[in-house]
């Protein structure tokens, strides 16, 4: 570890979580934040008065306060590919430009939805979502979290090359009543136009008048989109500056405000739009996404864990461990900081988790006795989801709560060692009062900045992911050339599975 502020930090006494409540006892009141409808709970970690000043001044450093300005600002933070980064004026939050062509945007999806839902494009009863990574994963997110009782249209969200995903879905649809939304910031990704393609065949094979007339794109490039085959005026245009992993409040979550309908999407957008101005304008000391980033860069940076693991304790937020996968892998996964040197420690863990109760039953036993540490992080809402029994809702929250007690206390057993627990290992616990728009709205926005502030704090850039790059430009040029010049082992699996191609 060769920066010196991290150096000192991990000089610090290390506390023991298992009597961290005795010598600390107004942790709870310290390492606790409740901003709207959610509570932050960070005193089961190893946080302790000395590591928040620290880093603190770790932050200070950073020039963080003067990064958070340019995020706002619409200054160019994406410095490597010289754009800004707006996902926030889509909430209404940032530069008054951006903000301003951003409402423009939503009132053309909205002025959009109105019309289908007059059924000027027909009887729709089904929408065929089509878009892969931040085109994707958060409108499935949504959708899925908060149309629960099966909202007001039938969702598929398509994503994978592997045609198994386009055919399950349509093989429920019916072609006269579906809508394919197109949503692709680039409108050039090859999953999704390859994906695209055979959704019109399937239209025109069932005799649909007008298959292109059926279809709505959601796109920062809508001169690609017209190109395609959409017409203009289907066209829902998003900005440039804001990235695909950023892109669920633009047009890209078209399917969500259709399904959920606009009021529920506009309150998605200002429980987003809180959590941005808390993240602005609050003290560092009180600062959610800053406070839960100093908590992932001593486990990640200090202590040098691999992963993190979060678990939703709610059926709703199921995907919510893949969508983080994307925000913070493809953000924070990076080797160099943002004038290119080699940073100087590691820099994104691996995001990995699930849902509880089903996680206990499978991956907990390493979390308790295996020999990673790993950080968790626990995500609860006080209220059900569902009209049941409130005794499932009891059984669910108390099991959450009981694991992150087991985690932090352990159990002695010198007689057993197999039935021992060490104890001392560390989570947080995110409790929502209730899964609704403005909860998740936050909570999505807390998790954006937290992945900023861990930028920050590192010295990268999130906004940019030229890691993904390399392995699609090879598949480009053997679908464009045939398998040249590779190693052995690529030729025969081609060879084998392909025919050589
Ligand atoms: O491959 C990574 C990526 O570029 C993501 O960042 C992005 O969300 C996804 O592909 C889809 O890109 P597009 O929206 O341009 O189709």
């Amino acid at each position: 570890m060769s920066s010196p502020a991290l150096a000192a930090l991990a000089a610090l006494p290390q506390a023991d979580l298992k009597s961290i409540f005795t010598t600390d006892p107004d942790r709870l009141s310290k390492f606790t934040l409740t901003q709207g409808p959610i509570r932050f709970d960070w005193s089961k970690t190893h946080l302790t008065d000395g590591l928040f000043d620290g880093f603190l001044k770790l932050a200070e450093e950073k020039g963080f306060a003067g990064h958070r300005d340019a995020l706002f600002a619409g200054e160019a933070v994406n410095n490597t590919e010289g754009r800004a980064a707006e996902h926030p004026a889509e909430r209404g939050e940032g530069n008054a430009d951006s903000v301003a062509r951003a409402k423009m945007f939503h009132a053309r999806m909205r002025a959009l939805i109105d019309a289908i839902e007059g059924e000027a494009l027909g009887p729709i009863r089904h929408i065929l979502h089509i878009g892969i990574g931040g085109s994707a994963l958060g409108p499935d997110l949504i959708v899925d979290a908060l149309g629960g009782d099966g909202g007001r249209y039938d969702v598929a969200i398509v994503s994978n090359v592997d045609g198994t995903a386009l055919e399950r879905a349509i093989s429920r649809f019916d072609p006269e009543a579906t809508l394919i939304a197109v949503a692709s910031k680039t409108f050039t990704t090859t999953e999704t136009m390859l994906n695209a393609a055979s959704a019109i065949n399937w239209m025109v094979e069932a005799g649909v008048d007008d298959p292109y007339g059926r279809v709505i794109a959601l796109t920062a490039s809508p001169d690609k989109a017209i190109e395609w085959g959409v017409d203009e005026t289907r066209v829902l245009p998003f900005a440039e500056s804001v990235g695909g992993r950023y892109s669920l409040w633009s047009s890209i979550g078209f399917p969500a405000a259709l399904a959920l309908g606009w009021d529920a999407f506009e309150s998605l957008l200002e429980g987003a739009a809180a959590m941005d101005r808390h993240f602005r304008l609050s003290d560092p000391r009180q600062n959610a996404p800053l406070i839960a980033a100093f908590v992932d860069q001593y486990y990640a940076r200090v202590l040098g864990c691999q992963t993190r693991a979060l678990f939703a304790y709610d059926e709703r937020l199921r995907l919510l461990p893949s969508y983080l996968q994307q925000l913070e892998m493809e953000s924070n996964g990076k080797s160099v900081t943002r004038d290119g040197t080699p940073v100087d420690g590691p820099t994104a863990p691996i995001t990995w988790g699930g849902v509880g109760t089903d996680a206990q039953h499978a991956v907990f036993q390493l979390l308790h006795q295996g020999t990673i540490l790993t950080p968790v992080e626990f995500i609860a809402s006080i209220e059900p989801g569902h009209a049941l029994d409130p005794a499932h809702h009891r059984a669910l929250l108390v099991n959450c709560f009981a694991q992150g007690a087991a985690l932090m206390r352990g159990k002695d057993n010198a007689a057993d060692p197999a039935r021992a627990y060490h104890g001392n290992r560390p989570s947080t616990t995110i409790l929502l009062d209730d899964v609704t728009p403005e909860a998740l709205g936050a909570l999505i926005a807390f998790y954006e900045h937290r992945t900023f502030a861990n930028a920050v704090l590192m010295g990268i850039n999130p906004f940019d992911q030229f890691g993904v790059e390399l392995g699609k430009e090879i598949a480009r040029s053997i679908e464009a050339e045939g398998p040249k010049g590779f190693d052995p082992s690529t030729m025969a699996l081609i060879d084998l599975a392909l025919g050589g191609v």
